[in-house]
């Protein structure tokens, strides 16, 4: 029998040398049935890291960042700050990540655009290179097909601060001839790019920004944490409002990532829909309250450690809720898709209200043919009426459990809901083909690996 240190030991070695295996299949065979039980780790979350690389692009000196997770949206980053000068290096442990941007320069365009359609950070490219470079060149954008996802309120917002705005046929072209000036911004809407936009804008804008409707998610406040790191001025009020004194000249940053909270709930929801006992390492109780507390109305039980949160089903019967998805502090959009797979299993009928994204329950059809009954209606059911209401979006769904899923061929649509699609393999009866499941390692680092250790039944093809 193992100790815990070499049980602590062989989990981290299977980890990091797992690293690429979740990228060689695109295609999953699953055997259903297994509860999944043992203990995963966690890195930094992919929405603060991502923009934290793009920050380091601000700063006249290096900056080294901790807990980096080995995903595809990491790679994408990184490259896009290579084709613009930035050295990128591996630091001494896994999972440090060292930036250099003493030279950065223009890219080539066709370098800038052939990472077009691959994500949706580089449209928070335009501040920083606008302050370094007096121009920017950002390709046509990509990420999840969760919704139309428009760039108005980050266009608008540069334009505010000064940058002129050309759309080019495969992108957008933007120069700021008279540099960039802090400005009174409000959004219509507190998304979180467009916020971390004014951030990453008027740290080194001349002049004071006001922003009001801002989102404040943790990863955002993680975000400015690191700005001040590197000498920006920022005060955040509880109304929504952040102001930002520019600055002149930022530094490098040290900074290890907040924990990836969209990574913890995921896995929490496998461990309740598979009847399984899931140990996150790294997962913290205080981002992650409003989580907790719908986990414990389902019927999940969890256990709050210093080192991270065990996620378990205690046994008896799982209970119908009704969640209605929100920015921060309610209850996120990416944590609904995992959490539905229990859901299927509640004795009653849920009801999940889509807030933030118009189209997020692509992935329904998939578990319907598994064996779910769910209905996706446009009216908002969950009793507070939001922006999609009178406007024919299918963004309420009614989950009546509980029903037995069974083993079926199924693709994966965007990144959570593929996430959902492996737990509800992981929850049939049968087994399971999950194609496409490449999507998946976008946001979840070595996740093939991680099934591997918590005793999922399954092979790689492809
Ligand atoms: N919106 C606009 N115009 C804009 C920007 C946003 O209408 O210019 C709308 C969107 O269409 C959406 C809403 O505002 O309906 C909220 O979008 P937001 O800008 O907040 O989202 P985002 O910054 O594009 C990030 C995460 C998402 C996460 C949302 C909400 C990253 C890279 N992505 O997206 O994560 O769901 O915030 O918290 O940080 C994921 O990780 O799978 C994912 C989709």
């Amino acid at each position: 029998m193992s100790t815990p240190d070499e049980d602590a030991h062989n989990r981290e070695e299977a980890q990091n040398h797992g690293a690429a295996v979740g990228l060689r299949g695109d295609k999953i065979t699953i055997r259903g049935g297994i509860p999944l039980v043992g203990r995963i780790e966690l890195k930094g979350a992919k929405n603060l890291v991502t923009k934290a690389m793009v920050a380091a692009l601000l700063g006249e000196s290096p900056s080294v960042l901790k807990d980096v997770p080995n995903i595809s949206d990491v790679r994408i980053v990184r490259g896009l700050l290579e084709v613009h000068g930035v050295k990128v290096t591996d630091g001494d442990e896994p999972g440090d990540l060292i930036l250099d941007p003493v030279d950065v320069e223009s890219a080539h365009f066709a370098d800038i655009d052939a990472h077009a359609g691959s994500s949706r950070i580089p449209i928070l490219f335009c501040g920083p290179l606008l302050h370094r470079l007096g121009e920017a060149f950002i390709p046509d954008l990509g990420g999840c097909r969760i919704g139309d996802r428009p760039i108005d309120y980050h266009l608008e917002v540069l334009r505010t601060f000064g940058a002129v705005v050309e759309k080019l046929p495969n992108g957008i072209r933007m120069s700021a001839p008279n540099g960039l000036h802090g400005a009174k911004v409000e959004l219509p809407y507190p998304s979180v790019g467009a916020t971390e936009q004014v951030l990453l804008t008027a740290v080194r804008a001349d002049g004071i920004t006001e922003l009001k409707g801002a989102a404040i998610e943790p990863e955002i406040m993680d975000l400015i944490n690191i700005l001040q790191k590197m000498g920006a001025i920022i005060t955040v009020d509880t109304d929504r409002v952040i102001r930002i004194e520019g600055v002149e000249r930022l530094e490098g940053y040290q900074h290890r990532a907040l924990f990836d909270r969209n990574e913890a709930a995921s896995w929490a929801a496998a461990a309740l829909a598979t009847d399984g006992d899931i140990f996150v390492g790294g997962a913290r109780q205080a981002e992650m309250i409003t989580f907790l507390n719908v986990f414990r109305k389902v019927g999940g039980a969890f256990d709050i450690h210093d080192d991270g949160i065990r996620f378990y089903h205690p046994g008896g019967d799982l209970k119908p809720v009704i969640i209605e998805t929100d920015v921060h502090p309610g209850f996120m959009t990416d944590w609904q898709q995992p959490l539905v797979i229990a859901l299927t299993r509640a004795h009653g009928v849920s009801i999940v209200h889509e807030t933030v994204y118009e189209q997020r329950f692509g992935f329904v059809d998939a578990l319907i043919e598994m064996g779910a009954t769910i209905q996706i209606h446009k009216e908002c059911l969950g009793g507070h009426p939001c922006r999609f209401g009178q406007r024919n979006f299918n963004h309420s769904a009614v989950i009546t459990g509980p029903t037995k899923l069974h083993g079926a061929d199924i693709e994966v649509p965007d990144l959570r809901g593929g996430f959902s699609h492996l737990i509800a393999a992981l929850t049939a009866e049968g087994t399971s083909t999950v194609s496409n499941v490449g999507i998946i390692s976008r946001g979840y680092e070595n996740f093939i690996t991680k099934l591997q250790l918590l005793g999922a039944d399954f092979d790689l093809e492809g």
